[in-house]
């Protein structure tokens, strides 16, 4: 909440105690902005809901609130309808927060109260094969967050938690050597469409040929106890995936790079460590010869105890056993105040059951928060999860081409039409509650106007526009002072409102982690500055007003770019 929305809601609360004793002393006194403008700014429908507990009328009881109540000179209270409390802030005091925000180069976001160390591990595809729209969300997501996170005042440490070990790699290498590639440099050097092919080969003649998926496996063996020539191809394959991968996150815009990447690999050294110190606490169990763990409320279909796969059968660690060597290192050596895991929700009960076990044996402390942030599927048009025609899942590479080519004809500048494509499909992804399911519809993503990415780009250009042509008639508004006067009028008024609710919002995005907060706000910002053009001329007004109304356009171009900014999302000034 705004820190002026606090305060009024703690002298609300102190008149209810006031009047009706100390045991509403902590009533949620229901401030909501109000649904409309003649209800003032902000509404309460307080009176109505105490009225069956204290056995009153609402409007009695709203009348006794009101005069016990004193909000100085923030604004005023007025009782309404069948007992609503209408607030609305003094123009004073809405001028007063423009100008802090004008005045702050953090635009009036507080620093925590308790900063936090973050990671947030993200993105996190796979080595020698595509991202895909999954990895699309994670890494959007992931970005967002971490973007909003540090803007909230909290150290993030990214970690890209690249799948870049496991048995695959014991098939790729042998095909590389069956086909005499030995050269590590030529394997580095590979782009994605010969990693793939590679790949391809490889699980071709894994499936049909008994002798090299034996010697696939012995591969494994090999590559797990360091023989040089095996772990040098498969470190080119890795580096050649990571060039690829870094080669989209540049053409997306997010904040990922190489020192971020945190994959499975840096972890295989303390599997073992893991098994046995689990095997000493008593938290392992033989299960057809595998080692696993059971956490406390998880049970499959059948209500049988769901187990955890530390160790399989075959000798082999588990998926669960690296998460579980991470999640050791992230509290032990980065000590961490938080963990924000962005993964397909389809692998919630994974994380789940890997939070429980470290929690249970001890490795994950009270004082650590371990959050899985799951999101939905992407559809396609059909409303099923999105395929090629040939029923392959989609690549990001092709539905990003599908995006800049959706806009293309609009701009001439190659670097506009980038910008607009992703923030089409970004906008499109973070305005989605994250466990809902979306269709990936370029046509309505991409247009100009609705709540999407390109009219928030287009408004924000606009009031550069207004900006520019202020600034050119006057000589003295662009890089100065620019000065609040009296907000007359209600539109101005509302932009104002709009304005003071960015620090808010920034909070709850770093508390909820729903970066769909952050849209929605924008979304409302954009269209209390249409209503203010409407009504409000600003160019073609003179003297105080101009000034006040250039400064309420300056503050709000400030709010707007960095709130796009959050989302990863690039403001251009001209479009
Ligand atoms: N590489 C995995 C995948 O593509 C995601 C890894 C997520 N992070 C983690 N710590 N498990 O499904």
């Amino acid at each position: 909440m705004h820190e002026h929305t606090l305060a009024l809601s703690a002298h609300l609360r102190s008149a209810v105690v006031a009047c009706f004793g100390d045991a509403y002393a902590q009533i949620d006194t229901e401030l909501r902005p109000a649904t409309r403008p003649e209800f003032g700014h902000l509404q309460s429908n307080l009176p109505l809901r105490l009225a069956g507990p204290l056995g009153l009328a609402p409007r009695e009881i709203g009348a006794r609130l009101l005069e016990a109540l004193d909000i100085g000179g923030l604004g005023s209270v007025e009782l309404a309808g069948a007992g609503f409390l209408n607030v609305t802030w003094s123009p004073e005091h809405l001028a007063d927060a423009v100008r802090e925000l004008l005045a702050d180069r953090h635009l009036s976001v507080p620093a925590p109260e308790t900063p936090q160390r973050v990671v947030v591990d993200y993105s996190s595809p796979n080595v020698a094969k595509q991202m895909h729209v999954g990895h699309l969300r994670s890494t959007v997501i992931g970005d967002a967050l971490a973007r909003v996170l540090t803007y909230a005042g909290h150290e993030v440490v990214r970690q890209n938690h690249l799948g870049d070990w496991g048995t695959q790699f014991g098939m790729l290498v042998e095909e590389l050597l069956g086909e005499d590639i030995r050269d590590p440099d030529a394997v580095g050097a590979l782009d994605m469409s010969e990693l793939l092919a590679l790949y391809q080969r490889a699980k071709a003649r894994f499936d049909d040929d008994p002798g090299f998926a034996d010697a696939a496996r012995r591969r494994v063996v090999e590559l797990q106890s360091g023989d040089p020539t095996t772990l040098a191809l498969w470190q080119a394959l890795v580096d050649a995936s990571m060039t690829e991968f870094d080669a989209t996150y540049s053409r997306l815009g997010v904040l990922l790079t190489d020192d971020d990447f945190d994959g499975e690999s840096r972890y295989n050294d303390r599997l073992p460590g893991i098994v046995a110190d689990l095997q000493t606490l008593g938290a392992l169990t033989e299960s057809d010869g595998a080692q696993v763990a059971y956490a406390d409320g998880f049970t499959g279909r059948d209500g049988a105890p769901l187990p955890l796969i530390v160790r399989k059968a075959d000798g082999g660690f588990g998926y669960a056993a690296t998460d579980l060597a991470t999640i050791r290192h992230r509290v032990d050596d980065l000590a961490v105040d938080r963990a924000v895991y962005v993964v397909d929700h389809r692998q919630s009960q994974h994380f789940e059951m890997v939070f429980a076990v470290a929690r249970a044996v001890g490795w994950l402390p009270g004082s650590v928060e371990v959050q899985h942030i799951g999101f939905g599927t992407v559809l396609g048009p059909d409303g099923r999860p999105f395929k090629t025609r040939s029923g392959e899942t989609v690549t990001l590479t092709t539905l990003l081409d599908d995006a800049e080519a959706a806009v293309a004809e609009r701009y001439d500048n190659p670097e506009v039409v980038r910008a607009v494509a992703n923030a089409a499909v970004k906008y499109a992804d973070l305005s989605n509650h994250l466990a809902r399911d979306y269709v990936f519809d370029l046509g309505r993503m991409s247009a100009t106007t609705g709540e999407t990415g390109p009219y928030l780009q287009y408004a924000h250009a606009r009031v550069c526009n207004v900006l520019a042509k202020g600034g050119q008639t006057t000589g003295q508004i662009i890089g100065k002072t620019y000065a609040v006067g009296t907000l007359h009028h209600p539109a101005e008024q509302r932009l104002a409102l709009a304005l003071t609710g960015f620090a808010p919002v920034v909070a709850k995005v770093a508390d909820t982690l729903e970066p769909h907060h952050l849209t929605a706000y924008l979304y409302g910002l954009a269209t209390a500055l249409t209503a203010f053009y409407e009504t409000c001329p600003v160019l073609r007004s003179e003297g105080e007003v101009r000034q006040t109304r250039l400064a309420l356009c300056e503050a709000t171009r400030q709010v707007m770019s960095a709130g796009l900014g959050l989302l990863g999302i690039e403001a251009p000034e001209r479009m």
